[in-house]
């Protein structure tokens, strides 16, 4: 399939030269093209440039693109779309005045969830979260990551990644799958936290390696949840694996995770909404990059992360959803955008950057996709006639998006 479209009002994020990921200063920069065309050949991107310069080749369809722009698709680098059922219950508690922590103590949280989905079939828990994955993707997520860590047991936790390796096979989206097997301890465990870490390396950290079903190893690194030696002993064993790090860290307080995490090399680290001086340091000239997730700081109205801070330090940042059914039930990246802007003080160069080429490279895919790059894969974000790319995180609850290119195909799901 040959698409040619033509008369693009600007197309954002072209990348002629590779580039990884952006930090600090550069990551104001977004390189465009103002009334240009886009060649899409096979799903990837065959060529690009300025109108002046279009060739006059005989394609399949001809998009004209007058007065609207492509981005690449959104790169979601943090979710938990592969869930049971919902914690609503749990959101109208905290209205009444309970809080995260207290609604976790109380039996409620991860485990909740986790009691669902142990209960749930295979094949109905593919059922309920292709619709999440479906949901995304007419949202413009072209790359997303998924984590397990809501199963618990060794039977629930291989049903999970397993449901992330058929969506994986299924649909047109890039996936990366998490092992996130110490998210909580689960009550049977609650006096034996080793016994459980334990299990985890030792019984389904093999099958996940034969059966090839995560490429990264995750522990949410937290009081109240897992210590910094846990988290080093979780994240040794994932090595001994193959499994990258990307980690659950200062969500509520720092203990030292981001430093374990540059320590053992980790690809990200997650979510920062507290942080110290001394975790700014331990990230600057590292290829770990912090990730934010704004939707989680609105839906538990907790602090977001110091982006504005971060980026002032030379450091890279990527944004993503959290998509999951406790602390961020939304997988909309153009929220995402949007509150970075708004809540962040990002500026929009900065969030689209955050959110298309860091967030690929949160993924290690940041050599498919992230940018209009020639070779990359056509995953494209056509808007509506807009009048500048501002306008998508200033039009904050409307959607921009016109039509979503997943390798080269339109998302008509
Ligand atoms: O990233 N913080 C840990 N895990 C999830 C939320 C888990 C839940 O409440 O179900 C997160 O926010
Ligand atoms: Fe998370």
């Amino acid at each position: 399939m040959e698409i040619l479209f033509k008369n693009i009002k600007e197309l954002i994020q072209v990348r002629t030269e590779p580039v990884s990921f952006v930090s600090g200063k550069e990551m104001n920069e977004l390189p465009t093209i103002k009334n240009a065309f886009l060649l899409v050949k096979n799903g990837l991107i065959a060529d690009f440039g300025s109108m002046d310069t279009c060739p006059d080749v005989e394609v399949e369809e001809v998009i004209d693109a007058k007065g609207k722009m492509i981005l690449p698709a959104w790169c979601d680098s943090h979710t938990h779309i592969v869930y049971a059922g919902n914690r609503e219950g749990e959101f109208v508690d905290r209205i009444n005045g309970l809080s995260y922590e207290e609604i976790a103590n109380r039996g409620g949280g991860i485990l909740n969830s986790a009691k669902k989905l142990q209960e749930t079939s295979e094949d109905d828990l593919y059922e309920q979260s292709k619709v999440r994955l479906e949901e995304i993707m007419q949202l413009g997520t072209g790359a997303v990551e998924i984590k397990s860590g809501y199963g618990l047991t060794v039977d629930a936790e291989l049903k999970m990644l397993r449901v992330i390796k058929r969506l994986k096979e299924y649909y047109p989206i890039s996936i990366k799958a998490t092992f996130l097997g110490a998210h909580a301890v689960p009550a049977i465990y609650k006096n034996d936290k080793q016994g459980y870490l334990k299990m985890l390396v030792d019984k389904i950290m093999p099958v996940i390696s034969k059966e090839k079903l995560a490429e990264f190893i995750d522990i949410f690194c937290e009081k109240g949840y897992f210590s910094v030696a846990d988290t080093a002993f979780i994240l040794k064993a994932g090595k001994k694996y193959g499994l990258i790090p990307k980690i659950h860290v200062n969500q509520f307080n720092s203990i030292g995770g981001v430093e374990a995490g540059v320590k053992y090399n980790a690809l990200s680290v997650d979510h920062l909404e507290v942080m110290t001086e001394y975790d700014y340091d331990v990230l600057k000239n590292t290829k770990t990059i912090p990730v934010a997730l704004p939707s989680c700081s609105y839906f538990l109205s907790i602090p977001y992360a110091p982006a504005r801070k971060m980026i002032d330090a030379g450091l890279p940042l990527a944004l993503a959803t959290d998509y999951n059914p406790g602390s961020t039930p939304s997988g909309n990246m153009n929220f995402v955008v949007a509150t970075a802007c708004i809540k962040m003080k990002m500026t929009p160069e900065e969030a689209i950057n955050a959110a298309t080429i860091n967030g690929a490279y949160a993924m290690g895919l940041e050599k498919e996709v992230g940018s209009i790059t020639i070779g990359k894969k056509a995953n494209l974000l056509l808007t509506k006639p807009i009048s500048s790319y501002g306008f998508i995180p200033y039009s904050f609850g409307s959607n921009q998006i016109e039509s979503v290119f997943l390798n080269g195909e339109i998302v008509d799901l």
